[in-house]
């Protein structure tokens, strides 16, 4: 709390000028995130706990040291960032007066739900972890744009060649509403509800000055370390053939196919607005699906294994977190897709990363990128 309040006092820069000058209209020059831990690049390790531990194995392999991020190493939002030539996103809690935010800025959150912590709180379900909802961060956003441009005609300049992320964001909604719950085709009732709510946020950019935003959809979560953990079914028919629960796959088929109608409506009422999908669904299987074409272990049960945990068919036990000091971290992560149970590895953030910036999972595709993912 008092770091959001002593930011606020604190900022104020003029570097406009600069970011117009060098626009490059054929690549992205800035980039603004929304989200939950699958995009914080820091805001929520800022928020809890400012002095990290250091021997936490959470950023080993990217950063080799503790980054903010709920990984090994970089998340898909860090390959965007550096296949544009742009430099990772400050987190917004964790910027510094003065400090240079021309090419964007992240204002996602782990843990950060779209619907308010109020909506959970009044149907008296399992509260999200934290009340940083989708709109909060809206918020943030609106309170840092006068740092960033000064009049609409330099705001419009300056968001021309920006890219706007909402989202990934719904996954802890449903998580939450899953424990609450416990029962997959009462989830669909509130997928109206969450969709609605994405896309009042996406249109209060659109007002604000987007004309280029990315809406991910959600992930397979039936392939999911957590969730095959704590809905481990006995019954064989529960299972796909690639090892995940098929119902809750099913069910994020239905919340991306409803979140995909909202968009194409909201492309219709702004075609000066370019609204790209990305599907993290698609992107994400086929991992699952071919792991040995990926480089990951393969065989059942090592395909969905944690590589930080502990226990059990998936190494995942969810009252020993990865960090603490019962969990063991493998010894080869790139060849894992899952790191401590709810969150990807690097090497699987990558790959997505891949799909979204060379093809096919972004639709339209995005600019070109100025580097290769490597
Ligand atoms: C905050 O920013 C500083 C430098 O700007 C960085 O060293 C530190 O890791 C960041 N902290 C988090 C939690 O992101
Ligand atoms: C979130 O909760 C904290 C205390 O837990 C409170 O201080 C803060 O004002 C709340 N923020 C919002 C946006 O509701
Ligand atoms: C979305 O915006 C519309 C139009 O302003 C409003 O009527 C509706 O209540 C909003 N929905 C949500 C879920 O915020
Ligand atoms: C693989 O997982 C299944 C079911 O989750 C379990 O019964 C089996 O013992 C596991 N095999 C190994 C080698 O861990």
């Amino acid at each position: 709390m008092k770091m959001i309040i002593i930011f606020y006092i604190t900022f104020a820069c003029n570097f406009l000028g600069n970011v117009i000058s060098h626009a490059n209209p054929l690549s992205y020059e800035s980039i603004f995130n929304f989200g939950d831990s699958i995009s914080d690049t820091g805001n929520a390790a800022t928020y809890y706990h400012p002095s990290m531990d250091e021997n936490s194995p959470y950023g080993s392999t990217y950063f080799k040291h503790p980054s903010g991020r709920v990984s090994n190493g970089r998340l898909i939002i860090d390959f965007l960032a550096q296949a544009y030539g742009l430099p990772m996103l400050p987190a917004y809690l964790n910027l510094t007066q003065g400090q240079d935010i021309k090419h964007g800025v992240n204002f996602a959150f782990a843990g950060a739900t779209v619907l308010d912590i109020d909506y959970f709180i009044q149907k008296k379900l399992n509260p999200p972890s934290t009340n940083i909802s989708l709109t909060v961060q809206l918020d943030w956003f609106k309170k840092l744009k006068p740092s960033l441009c000064k009049n609409k005609q330099e705001c419009d300049n300056y968001f021309k060649n920006s890219l706007f992320l909402v989202g990934e964001i719904g996954g802890n909604d449903i998580n939450a509403l899953i424990l609450s719950y416990n029962n997959i085709a009462e989830l669909r009732e509130i997928v109206p509800l969450i969709v609605e709510t994405i896309i009042n946020v996406t249109t209060e950019l659109i007002k604000e000055g987007a004309v280029e935003i990315a809406v991910p959809g959600n992930f397979p979560i039936g392939c999911n370390s957590a969730v095959l953990t704590i809905m481990n079914s006995d019954n064989k028919d529960d299972y796909d053939q690639f090892g995940c629960l098929a119902a809750y796959n099913i069910f994020i088929k239905y919340y991306n196919w409803r979140l995909n109608q909202a968009i194409e409506t909201l492309r219709q009422k702004n075609s000066h607005v370019k609204i790209i999908y990305f599907d993290y669904y698609s992107d994400t299987k086929r991992l699952f699906e071919a792991p040995q074409q990926y480089g990951f272990y393969f065989g059942k049960n090592d395909t969905f294994k944690a590589c930080c945990g502990k226990g059990g068919p998936y190494n995942v036990d969810i009252h020993i977190f990865c960090g603490s000091s019962k969990a063991t971290v493998c010894s080869d992560p790139s060849k894992h897709i899952n790191w401590d149970g709810a969150h990807l590895t690097e090497a699987a953030y990558r790959l997505i990363a891949m799909g979204i910036v060379e093809g096919p999972f972004a639709s339209p595709s995005l600019k070109s990128p100025v580097f290769k993912i490597a």
